[in-house]
């Protein structure tokens, strides 16, 4: 595995070529980023929870009939996944006011929405991945009509089921960000669900406490991060080997970045 290609580097995922065409190996580091890579920081673990705990989410999803690029997990930190052409667009699914929605509208952050808000913004570091219009996304051809028909239905779905999934675990699911891409055989093209969910990619609150239990926590200096994955991952049941192999416990001190291993 020491001399695979590299395809991509992200903020928190490396992608590798994969053994067959059409597949490729995302890698989770434990690189934190925030506010477009202004703020920059590490999670011990992180990587190797959010390997897991995204594995899980599209496992679930899959069940319920939304098609994802997953296909296995591979090893701690590494998942095999479908290459697709990824839709240059971030789905922002929200439930609860917080974050870049609050600061805007300038809505009292935990205000319960009185409907689920779908935004959309342009993957585009440079310009700070602005929120664009479904205009826009036409008019540029970043994703056709039917392409985004598909993205709202399959983001309503997944919001219905994770908030179904996290209630019965005690946790609010706050909002989401999703990406989609695009699976081609031959000349034709479908839409499947694409990166990762994870509490890199969620606000996830205790239904009790409101204690945050992702990335907030290292967006806004709040301690104890690691720690609030790990509580997401234990809550879902994954820090114990479903399997029943020995060694069952996640050892994160044994798995810190083992980049380009
Ligand atoms: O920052 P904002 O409030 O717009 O984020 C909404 C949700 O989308 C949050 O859960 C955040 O973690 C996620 N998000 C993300 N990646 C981005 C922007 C937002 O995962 N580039």
């Amino acid at each position: 595995m020491s001399r695979r290609r590299q395809i991509y580097e992200g903020k928190a995922k490396i992608l590798y070529e994969g053994p067959e065409p059409g597949t490729l190996v995302q890698y989770f580091k434990d690189d934190a980023t925030a506010f477009n890579a202004q703020k920059k920081g590490q999670i011990a673990g992180k990587g190797v929870l959010n390997n897991r705990i995204s594995e899980h989410i599209f496992k679930s999803l899959a069940t319920i009939g939304v098609p994802t690029h997953f296909m296995r997990r591979l090893n701690m930190r590494e998942q095999l996944i479908r290459q697709v052409e990824i839709v240059p667009i971030e789905v922002i699914v929200r439930n609860v006011a917080a974050g870049t929605l609050s600061k805007r509208l300038g809505i009292e952050e935990g205000t319960q929405l009185p409907r689920t808000i779908i935004e959309y913004c342009y993957k585009n570091d440079e310009l700070g991945d602005p929120m664009v219009a479904d205009e826009h996304i036409a008019c540029f051809g970043w994703a056709s009509q039917d392409e985004m028909n598909d993205i709202a239905d399959m983001a309503i779905r997944i919001n219905d089921f994770m908030c179904g999934m996290f209630s019965g675990i005690g946790i609010r699911l706050v909002d989401f960000k999703l990406e989609f891409g695009r699976l081609f055989d031959g000349d034709f093209s479908r839409i499947i669900l694409a990166d990762e969910i994870s509490p890199d990619s969620c606000r996830l609150w205790d239904m009790k406490s409101n204690k945050k239990l992702d990335k907030d926590r290292f967006r806004q200096d709040l301690g104890d991060v690691a720690e609030a994955y790990q509580e997401i991952a234990r809550r879902l049941g994954l820090l114990t080997n479903e399997d029943g192999e020995a060694g069952a416990v996640l050892d994160l001190d044994a798995h810190r970045n083992k980049k380009g291993k």
